[in-house]
């Protein structure tokens, strides 16, 4: 991962108000489980860690154990750093090419589906990495989320990032998992640090990765985002889907 996108992804967190969804995030993977015990852990998408630690760290807190494997094509030095609550697995790899042999209780993809390609086919390589018994979760920004719409509406126009509802739509046609997926809302805020242009500027960075937009694109991002005021809405929906028990791993 390119050093200046892991600062600008920092600094955008630090703008993030107080709550989090990673509570939501371990209360669902913990009432999937039910009971204490080990559960191994992928975490697509890794960056350096931080995220996934978190999330680890909260199941540990429930008497949940995890074996934590990361995959990141650009894992940045710091995660190598990373030692809670062991040193987990790491392979600097892209999802497609990924192919560990083996499936995993929880398959976990945080802020990382708009850099997979092609969307149906990451969903069904994600599901085929959940161990029967197991959960996939998957947290994208969702409708009303200040990134989404700079996404959509100026940096990428024509071509909406998914919402909770697309990817739990598109987790419908994915063979291998059980039932309706569940849709979680969180509902959060960005402090705009009094219009500074430093987090505005981050904000369009991390929304436009990829997007290939134009100057002019980002201008008239930068003036809607001033037009907010102190804060904007972060809102992201975590989308999650069973896979069916045949001796699940807990
Ligand atoms: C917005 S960051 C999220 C990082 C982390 N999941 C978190 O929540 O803090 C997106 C991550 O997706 C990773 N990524 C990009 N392309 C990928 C791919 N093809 N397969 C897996 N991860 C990828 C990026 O390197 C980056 O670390």
């Amino acid at each position: 991962m390119n050093p200046d996108y892991l600062a600008t992804l920092d600094a955008l967190r630090r703008a993030f108000g107080p709550a989090s969804e990673t509570p939501l995030l371990v209360d669902i993977m913990a009432k999937h489980f039910g009971r204490p015990g080990t559960i191994s852990m992928l975490d697509v998408g890794i960056g350096n860690g931080v995220s996934a630690r978190k999330v680890a760290e909260g199941l540990s807190r429930n008497g949940i154990h995890v074996e934590l494997t990361g995959i990141d094509p650009y894992l940045p030095p710091s995660a190598y750093q990373l030692n809670w609550p062991r040193k987990p697995h790491l392979a600097a790899s892209g999802l497609a090419s990924f192919d560990p042999g083996s499936t995993y209780d929880v398959v976990n993809a945080t802020q990382c589906l708009y850099y997979l390609g092609d969307e149906s086919a990451a969903l069904r390589k994600l599901a085929s990495l959940v161990s029967p018994g197991g959960i996939l979760t998957i947290t994208v920004w969702d409708d009303g989320c200040t990134l989404k719409k700079i996404h959509d509406a100026y940096l990428a126009p024509g071509r909406p990032s998914p919402s909770g509802m697309g990817v739990s739509r598109a987790l419908a046609g994915v063979p291998s998992l059980t039932g309706p997926s569940q849709v979680y809302r969180f509902a959060g805020t960005i402090r705009l640090a009094g219009n500074d242009g430093t987090i505005l500027d981050a904000i369009l960075d991390i929304a436009g990765r990829g997007a290939g937009s134009t100057g002019e694109a980002r201008l008239r991002a930068k003036a809607y985002l001033r037009s907010l005021g102190t804060t904007a809405p972060r809102r992201n929906a975590i989308v999650t889907a069973g896979r069916a028990a045949e001796g699940a791993g807990i």
